[in-house]
């Protein structure tokens, strides 16, 4: 074999292996550039695990989802027994096994202030409204019911952000 051939499989195969480094570096490029950033998925989608939550019966936690607060409240026997005696149906609640829960959306049907919980019910400092533990409005100008977020459950896993049958059930008992 010649010198002359010797130099040209080299440099073929040298031209071969930086295409395929390069292929290999733009379908990484590509792949990137496709995937939603991080910030993105952290955004779009919040998960709480109700049974890691650390949650005291009667003593609503709030978490953020999307920039906005949503209040987590482990209903107590007394308080579903004052639901039922209202009429709510079983579906304005998260009903997990033997616990109830209130998942909403923390912000004032009114003029979209932050109430803040009262040892029973939530008060809106911003004109008196004032909502139940299961998110009703029971005093002042708050228009409507907490708002439910959308959210799936898997197990004691809620994931916000992306809609499933419990969400779904929670917001049409409140439509
Ligand atoms: Fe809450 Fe007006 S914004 S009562």
């Amino acid at each position: 074999m010649s010198n002359e051939t010797n130099r040209r499989d080299f440099l073929g195969m040298s031209f071969a292996a930086v295409a395929a480094v390069g292929g290999v570096a733009s379908l990484v490029g590509m792949k990137q550039a496709w995937d939603p950033l991080p910030s993105v998925l952290a955004a779009g989608f919040t998960t709480i695990d109700l049974a890691k939550a650390e949650l005291k019966p009667g003593e609503p936690k709030t978490f953020k989802w999307r920039g906005k607060p949503i209040f987590v409240l482990e209903m107590t026997k007394e308080q579903i027994a004052e639901a039922d005696k209202e009429g709510l149906p079983k579906e304005y609640h998260l009903n997990i096994g033997d616990k109830t829960y209130t998942v909403v959306i923390g912000i004032c049907t009114h003029l979209g202030c932050i109430p803040a919980w009262k040892g029973v019910k939530w008060k809106c400092a911003c004109h008196g409204g004032e909502f139940n533990p299961s998110g009703k409005q029971v005093f002042g100008p708050p228009p409507k019911p907490f708002v439910v977020p959308p959210f799936s459950v898997e197990g004691s896993v809620l994931t916000l952000g992306n809609t499933g049958p419990q969400s779904k059930a929670m917001i049409d008992a409140r439509a």
